[in-house]
């Protein structure tokens, strides 16, 4: 799967996707993430891509021809799955999107910044629209490096247990059950027995039941 990120922070995405999973994921040659300075594609040699907003108001509004030429440059290039803008108006992310997602091959990522885009860029281009929750960041790096991260570690072959997505909280509309490692006993805290016990249909019974009794507990909504 191949990422092209645009972004007028670009360093922000450097460390996020540069660590652990992600890299490996790109190490493997599973992933390709290209990020993309959006400040390359300035409409003057002071690199504006951000201009005042018709009729007014506080705030900069990123405009339409610097992301217009990086998003050309890319589809000339190569046909793209998705063209996704990171915004808190968007589509909240939760797994089922994010399973849906890492069925693609090529996807554009475009971070907003400022007050967002021109409302053009999104009619235009933009293809999908996604949020990562009910409260505003500074711009969209930190929703993409969410999103990119979500996405990669359900790529075949990325994690090296390939059940172990599976069993993440959400793939089966249940939070996780509980999980334990050594020491069995930490100062009179101990693991439940049955854990220890071996036998495995047993242990696969009492997880099923440990996740619907947490997600009842913290999440009644996903059981309805
Ligand atoms: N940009 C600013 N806030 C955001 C959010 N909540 N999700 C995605 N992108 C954003």
């Amino acid at each position: 799967m191949r990422f092209d990120i645009i972004s007028v922070q670009p360093d922000l995405l450097l460390s996020p996707l540069g660590h652990s999973i992600v890299k490996r994921a790109q190490n493997k040659g599973l992933v390709e993430i290209h990020i993309h300075d959006l400040r390359q594609f300035a409409i003057n040699k002071y690199g504006q891509v951000d201009d005042y907003a018709f009729g007014g108001g506080a705030g900069m509004v990123m405009m339409i021809e610097p992301i217009a030429k990086c998003i050309n440059n890319l589809q000339a290039e190569r046909t793209y799955d998705a063209v996704i803008y990171m915004t808190p108006d968007g589509e909240t992310l939760r797994q089922p999107l994010v399973n849906r997602l890492s069925l693609l091959q090529n996807v554009i990522i475009l971070c907003g910044h400022y007050k967002g885009v021109d409302e053009r860029v999104r009619q235009k281009y933009i293809t999908y629209e996604i949020s990562i929750g009910d409260y505003v960041l500074s711009g969209g790096e930190l929703g993409a490096a969410v999103l990119t991260d979500a996405i990669i570690r359900l790529i075949p072959g990325v994690l090296n247990d390939e059940s172990s997505a599976l069993t993440d909280s959400f793939q089966d509309g249940l939070l996780a059950p509980p999980v334990y490692t050594r020491p069995a006993d930490y100062e009179g805290m101990k693991v439940p027995d049955i854990l220890l016990s071996g036998d495995t249909p047993k242990v696969e019974q009492w997880r099923f039941e440990q996740a619907i009794a947490r997600t009842r507990q913290r999440r009644p909504d996903l059981l309805e």
